[in-house]
């Protein structure tokens, strides 16, 4: 088996699972979920991101509606946008592109999506119930990396987790899943001391720093498997590139699994978000998620 974790063939099968889970509720229960995806202002990332999620909740075969609102938009406005959202029986996840403008209340505006709804699990609820150990909603990219890392490792137990990056969106919540999965697990960040070191001693490495190539291959255990999380882009020889947080290159030759960038964790993320929404219309009927 080749050691680069293929994210894109990972994720084709998930949706194609997503998508026969979505056709027997459909024909069971006569529930359609539905996705409502909100953009703010123009930002050329968020709305590549925004089209390519909504093409891929029409492939699995749910509703997609798309709220575009201009930069100017008043807090308020968006706010009862979401409330409008919440009350509408149709849709069953409703994600708030971020970042946001400036003069809008980030915080505020994720916990005013109804929890039962949230489907990034960045409400303050399903982190709870993440940090405890309970069923919630998992953030979308951590549920991709994990579900790569138990596919290629099978048991996690006892293994020692390194996450560097504590960012609330991927780091603490990547950290609660390889703690539920019994790994011993340490976050690292930027003033982490010796971090060379503390990688080192990594079974598993998650790289989610946004720093371009940041570790390079010796700071790697040998056999070890690496989750690279970072998506950054970059200009070598007069070409723009994506690259990650990891050096491939020389991290390639050393590592026993890798994610590689792009084709790793990216593809994965929005993947998740509609296995998301799947098992948040599945809650809100009080329906069993149907077997794939
Ligand atoms: N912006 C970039 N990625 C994401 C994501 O996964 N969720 C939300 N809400 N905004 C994002």
């Amino acid at each position: 088996m080749s050691n680069i974790i293929d994210g894109k063939a990972f994720a084709e099968r998930l949706r194609g699972d997503i998508a026969s889970r979505v056709s027997k509720l459909k024909a069971q229960h006569q529930l359609t979920p539905g996705l409502a995806v909100v953009l703010v202002g123009e930002d050329p990332a968020s709305e590549v991101y925004v089209r390519n999620k909504a093409k891929q909740t029409v492939e699995v075969g749910m509703e997609s509606v798309e709220h575009k609102l201009p930069a100017d938009t008043p807090e308020a406005d968006l706010l009862a946008l979401v409330d409008e959202l919440n009350k509408n029986p149709d849709i069953h996840g409703i994600l708030v592109q971020l970042p946001l403008p400036k003069h809008i209340d980030e915080a505020k505006v994720l916990d005013s999506i109804h929890y039962e709804k949230d489907v990034d699990g960045f409400h303050l609820t399903n982190v709870g119930l993440l940090s405890t150990g309970a069923e919630g909603v998992v953030p979308c990219t951590p549920l991709g990396s994990i579900m790569m890392l138990k596919d290629r490792l099978g048991d996690l137990s006892g293994m020692n987790a390194v996450v560097v990056g504590r960012s609330n969106i991927v780091g603490k919540p990547m950290a609660n899943l390889l703690l539920q999965e019994n790994c011993t697990v340490t976050i690292a960040h930027s003033r982490t001391k010796d971090l060379a070191d503390v990688c080192r001693g990594a079974d598993i490495l998650v790289a989610a720093v946004g720093r371009p190539e940041m570790i390079p291959g010796d700071w790697i255990k040998p056999g070890a498997a690496v989750i690279d999380v970072g998506i950054n882009r970059i200009e070598r020889d007069g070409k723009k590139k994506l690259v990650g947080d990891v050096e491939f290159a020389s991290a390639s030759g050393v590592a026993g699994a890798i994610t590689p960038v792009p084709g790793g964790v990216g593809p994965m993320t929005i993947a998740c978000l509609l296995h998301n929404t799947v098992q948040q219309a599945c809650r809100q009927h009080k329906i069993a998620m149907p077997d794939a």
